[in-house]
């Protein structure tokens, strides 16, 4: 028998054997097309190579595509359980020309392989051609040699593949396996067809043309091919069995959820386990290609998966978690043929557990309340819409979860009650936020989030994607289009432009079209907390809503700010570490050029503190080790150590950074953040703090650098310690010498030229240039001077020097530096009964514009702002002696 790994091996070797490059898997979520929210066929990574938009990988390729099919257009999800052939979770094999053959060598392909390499029998074997596509069915006749009424001409879509509302499109051919009479069901084309006797296998799709959103068809560059076969239809085929289900890896995985549970799949339970099998697929696919279970877009697709499978699981009488304990049957299943599901296992495992443990808490209450409400209903009849709201909101039933909670009842739900309630509550939170003084003018993006919903970020993994153009914004208000030269803000479906949030600044970038399109995008700002506005110029071209744009983040400048956000949480667990718990972050600042980190702490950091937290950064950023994101409820996070972030405001769950090396089962840092980061310490490189202050009262503030920036700033340093040695004319290494050597020598030429002031005040020279001769004042000898540049503290000396010159008397000096005078006035011994030296100096200062002055009879000083008037101190002092 022909296993299913058997089957996608022998396909692609098969295509490979013919000169077809065997092209990996494409991620589910798809890289060059917004409009998609996964990719649900083999050609969607090639899309860009049919139109011309790219170059194909080679003329001929082949892949086995991982496809998923719930949300958007084509949603399966509602019948996956209760129809043989439905999945969220497929894979399509397909081969592609693109430009290189065309119909004939497509069909000879898909014949030999299935008749020859294969060995179907013929005779249960149709096609299907498009109504006025005669060249196919001459081909089918020619090549096949099927009979005239084993090629049957359709007229409708079905025979017209399109991939979506645009893109390559043309007409197609359809192969039909014929599972035999036991089973009732028509050929296509006939009234029953919808039977499950005649199974399409394989459609082949002649590319020619692609639709453009005004309803024209171009031709394509070149006609090429593109084809698709379910490989869980052909392995039930070939494994002899009707039902995909029935097919061995399904068979292994529902044999596992019989085992954990005990519970056979037969009766209503059979459906239960074929949920659980398909979701299960889905659900570690999806977030082996990064999708990550959230309230929002994809995240939310995978959630609503997730939970369908748990009340599945929890209908069988599960005790504990399930799904988790399915994932390693799965990888035995499926890990060799995509080594991305192995890699991913232990995150998978992971955040099922969560992610069920969780759900438990609630689901036993929401489906009790449900068994309530709809105790008496009978078939036909619906559950009111807030009910189902109420499930939803408080118990986290997503709404098909309700759905499929009563489908064996056949009791509804209504709808348009759930979107009512739904609104209601959107209403309410506006009229919160209005109420809250916002400027009323920002009332837009409400708008834009109700009509639009969130942005979806998927700037986590890459730095580059396609966005659809959901709104633009110009001078506070929506408008349709943009032209160049003009500032706009645009908002798309999905970016990887991170907008500013949590401290760390917003991403800069392009915003691009090949038919000419340029924006540069400054910054990009997150309004409501929940849309990415990607503000910026149009430089070229112009852009409308609706259009698909190319989004490309500056990665060099993301780069610098991943490696700032990353070290400021090495900062904050090194501040903890050596200062003690009471460290809490206040706030931060993430940029391309630098960090700001916030903190409480009592005082100023000591320069050891500082060397000791910067060389412990430095040593986890050599350790490099990997930086682990995982998702939890804030409450989980808490409990696992994250130190939560100022001013975030958490939804159901949180991203919960682990960083560095991992000391008593713990790693270094543990926060809770919605940050982008590194991938491994060792990309910081370097880290460095420049500045350490107070920001208020038992606040301090760190700024540092990391990276190329942090180099730059040494590097400078080392430039400016040049240039001083330069001038110090000495080498770097005896800067300090030479400096400690100047300091000394200035410090005696102070010392020098202090003593010769003095020398000069008392030597002749000084005393007459102050124009100072001994007077007589009314029998009082007097000596008054006026002493440029002498030191006040040579004051007193100068005057017992006075004093004892001339015996008995009055003598006074001003000295007077930098505009500033100081002035002292003695009295000798024998006088001081009748004057005193308090009284004189009091006069002198007034004159020179200061107040008071001190000290005894025999000697008092003072002095003032006003030395240009130092004589009139003098005057005043002899006028006192005068009077
Ligand atoms: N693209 C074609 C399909 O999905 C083959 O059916």
């Amino acid at each position: 028998m022909f296993s299913t790994n058997d089957i996608r091996r022998s396909f692609l070797d098969f295509f490979a054997g013919m000169d077809h490059l065997k092209v990996p898997s494409a991620p589910l979520v798809p890289y060059n097309d917004p409009s998609l929210m996964f990719v649900n066929a083999g050609m969607v990574p090639f899309k860009n190579a049919f139109t011309g938009l790219e170059a194909p990988p080679a003329d001929r390729a082949t892949s086995s595509q991982k496809c998923v099919r719930a949300g958007g257009k084509h949603n399966d999800l509602d019948n996956v359980g209760y129809t043989a052939r439905h999945h969220t979770f497929f894979e399509m094999l397909g081969n592609f020309s693109f430009g290189d053959y065309f119909k004939e060598e497509a069909i000879l392909n898909a014949w030999t392989l299935l008749t020859g390499e294969w060995g179907l029998d013929p005779n249960r074997l149709l096609a299907t051609v498009y109504h006025s596509d005669d060249e196919a069915f001459e081909l089918w006749r020619k090549i096949a040699g099927l009979p005239e009424d084993r090629i049957i001409r359709i007229a409708t879509s079905d025979n017209f593949w399109s991939m979506g509302d645009t893109g390559p499109c043309g007409p197609c051919s359809e192969i039909f396996y014929d599972h035999g009479d036991h089973i009732a069901g028509g050929p296509p084309g006939s009234p029953d067809e919808d039977g499950d006797r005649f199974i399409e296998i394989w459609n082949l799709v002649f590319m020619q043309f692609e639709q453009a959103a005004d309803g024209s068809r171009h031709d394509l560059p070149r006609p090429s091919i593109d084809t698709g076969m379910g490989l869980e239809r052909i392995a039930a085929v070939m494994q002899g069995v009707h039902d995909n289900y029935d097919i061995d890896t399904f068979r292994a995985l529902i044999e596992e959820s019989v085992n954990l549970t005990g519970v056979a799949a037969e009766g209503a339970s059979r459906a239960s386990h074929r949920v659980i099998a398909d979701h299960l697929r889905s659900v570690s696919f999806l977030m082996a290609d990064g999708v990550l279970p959230s309230n929002e877009g994809r995240g939310y697709v995978l959630r609503r998966i997730m939970r369908r499978a748990m009340r599945h699981a929890h209908l069988l009488g599960a005790e504990r978690p399930l799904m988790h304990r399915l994932v390693p049957a799965l990888v035995t299943e499926m890990g060799q043929a995509y080594p991305e599901l192995q890699r991913a296992q232990a995150l998978v495992e992971e955040v099922l557990e969560r992610e069920e443990t969780r759900f438990r808490q609630t689901l036993d209450k929401g489906l009790r309340l449900l068994d309530d409400v709809t105790a008496t209903m009978v078939a036909g009849e619906s559950l009111d819409g807030e009910t189902a709201f109420k499930l939803y909101d408080t118990y986290g039933f997503p709404y098909d979860l309700t759905e499929d909670a009563l489908r064996d009842r056949s009791i509804g739900v209504d709808r348009s009650g759930f979107d009512a309630a739904m609104a209601q509550q959107k209403a309410a939170a506006r009229a919160a936020w209005k109420g809250s003084g916002e400027a009323a003018s920002g009332e837009f993006w409400f708008d834009i989030a109700e009509r639009e919903g969130s942005t979806e970020f998927t700037g986590y993994s890459s730095t580059d994607g396609e966005g659809r153009v959901v709104a633009l914004v110009q001078d506070g208000g929506e408008v349709n289009l943009a032209r160049a030269g003009e500032s706009v803000t645009v908002i798309t479906n999905q970016t990887p432009f991170y907008g500013e949030s949590g401290g760390q600044t917003g991403d800069a970038g392009t915003i691009t079209m090949p038919e000419g399109l340029m924006i540069e995008v400054t910054e990009t700002s997150k309004p409501l907390g929940r849309l990415h506005a990607h503000n910026g110029k149009v430089l070229k071209g112009k852009l409308s809503v609706g259009d698909t744009v190319h989004m490309h983040v500056n990665v060099e400048r993301r780069d610098a700010i991943r490696a700032n956000h990353s070290a400021t949480h090495l900062l904050h667990a090194a501040l903890r570490g050596r200062l003690g718990e009471h460290v809490t972050q206040k706030g931060s600042l993430v940029a391309q050029e630098r960090l700001r980190f916030d903190f409480s702490h009592p005082k100023p950091l000591t320069a050891e503190d500082i060397a000791a937290i910067e060389a412990e950064v430095n040593a986890e950023i050599r350790a490099n080790e990997a930086v682990a994101t995982r998702l939890m409820t804030p409450d989980e996070a808490v409990e696992a150590g994250a130190l939560a972030l100022f001013g975030e405001k958490y939804g159901d769950e949180v991203r919960v950074l682990s960083m560095g090396r991992t000391m008593q089962g713990r790693n270094y840092s543990v926060e809770l953040c919605g940050g982008t980061h590194v991938n491994a310490t060792g990309d910081i490189a370097l880290f460095r703090i420049i500045a350490e202050s107070a920001v208020s009262s038992g606040v301090r503030r760190i700024e540092a650098l990391t990276g190329e920036g942090a180099r730059q700033w040494l590097v400078k340093r080392e430039e400016e310690l040049k240039t001083i040695a330069a001038t110090l004319k000495t080498g770097p290494d005896d800067v300090k010498d030479r400096i400690a050597a100047l300091l000394d020598e200035r410090k005696n030429l102070e010392r020098e030229l202090a003593e010769a002031r003095r020398q000069l005040a008392l030597g002749g020279g000084g005393a007459e240039k102050a124009g100072a001769a001994d007077e007589n004042i009314g029998g009082v000898t007097f000596s008054g001077q006026v002493l440029h540049g002498l030191d006040p503290k040579d004051l007193r000396g100068l005057l017992d020097e006075a004093k004892s010159r001339i015996g008995s008397g009055v003598a006074a000096i001003v000295a007077v530096n930098e505009g500033r005078a100081a002035f002292a006035v003695a009295v000798t011994d024998d006088l001081t009964d009748r004057l005193d030296a308090v009284s004189l100096v009091q006069a002198g200062v007034s004159a020179l514009g200061g107040k008071g002055g001190g000290g005894r009879k025999d000697m008092a000083q003072g002095g003032g702002p006003s030395g240009e008037r130092a004589e009139d101190a003098i005057e005043a002092v002899r006028s006192s002696l005068q009077g």
